[in-house]
């Protein structure tokens, strides 16, 4: 164990970073980077947003965190520890989750057949975390002999959240958990991302809803066409009159364009 209470002379005492990806280069196809070298560090129990336009490379990045999209040059690094070539089936025992955008749960088979699939690997604790599982999520309780695909959008986003949730990570990635929810929904399930980091979860996030990912976020990267653009606490890029005006469609807007 590291001692916590050791003073580093001469240094100021930073919170321990979660993640921190530096200079990363990953794509598709060999030769055809996507990332053309993108940093970012993500602050332990924190939300830490990715924004930017479609085709940004947003997605690609969560998933090359995840093992998912081969990373050619740079490193990944979780809580110091080099975690740059992963398998996806290695993320549980690193204790990382990963939300897809879509195909997040099994919708032909029931919500309680879709949280014991996730709660597969959880030898000797199954009962136990089903039953916080379903406690954090009452919705879900009642409904467990039910199709998932007869959830509605923002549900549905709860259950693959309760999924993600069954191997206890300390790191989410989430990829754009609210895209096509109505605005309510929208609402409820970034509330629930928010209240994720209270029990010290850390959630690294991609987000449509600008403005709202901007007021639940701690910090915000930018991203376009694979490169950072602009990165900062996500209240002061929340008032900031470029941000406002090529992100929440300040002069466009109004333009009418
Ligand atoms: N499976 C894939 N194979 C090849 N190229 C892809 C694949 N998925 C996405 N891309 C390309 O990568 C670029 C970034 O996509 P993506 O990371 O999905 O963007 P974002 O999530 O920011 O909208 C786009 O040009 C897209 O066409
Ligand atoms: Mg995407």
């Amino acid at each position: 164990m590291r001692s916590c209470a050791t003073p580093i002379w001469g240094r100021r005492w930073m919170p321990e970073l979660a993640l921190e990806v530096t200079d990363l280069v990953a794509g598709y196809v060999p030769d055809l980077p996507i990332l053309h070298g993108v940093s970012l560090k993500v602050q332990r129990s924190a939300v830490t947003v990715i924004i930017g336009p479609n085709g940004a490379g947003k997605s690609t990045l969560i998933k090359a965190i995840a093992g998912l999209v081969p990373v050619s040059q740079g490193t990944i690094r979780q809580a110091g520890e080099d975690i740059t070539h992963i398998r996806p089936d290695q993320m549980a025992t690193h204790h990382i989750a990963y939300v897809p955008q879509s195909d997040n749960i099994f919708r032909n088979l029931t919500i309680g057949q879709n949280l014991d699939l996730a709660l597969r690997r959880a030898k000797g604790e199954q009962a136990a975390r089903r039953a916080d599982l379903l406690a954090q999520f009452p919705a879900l309780a009642g409904r467990l002999a039910e199709k998932a695909g007869a959830l509605s959008g923002g549900q549905r986003q709860f259950l693959a959240v309760a999924m993600a949730l069954a191997t206890r990570p300390q790191l989410i990635l989430m990829d754009e958990p609210s895209a096509g929810l109505a605005p309510k929904a929208v609402q409820e399930v970034l509330a629930q991302v928010r209240q994720l980091t209270q029990t010290g979860t850390t959630i690294l996030l991609v987000e449509q809803n600008v403005t709202q990912a901007l007021a639940l976020a701690d910090h915000c990267y930018i991203l376009a066409e694979g490169r950072n653009q602009i990165d900062g606490k996500a209240a002061d890029l929340l008032g900031d009159p470029v941000v406002a005006d090529i992100y929440l469609g300040g002069k466009r807007m109004r333009a009418g364009a």
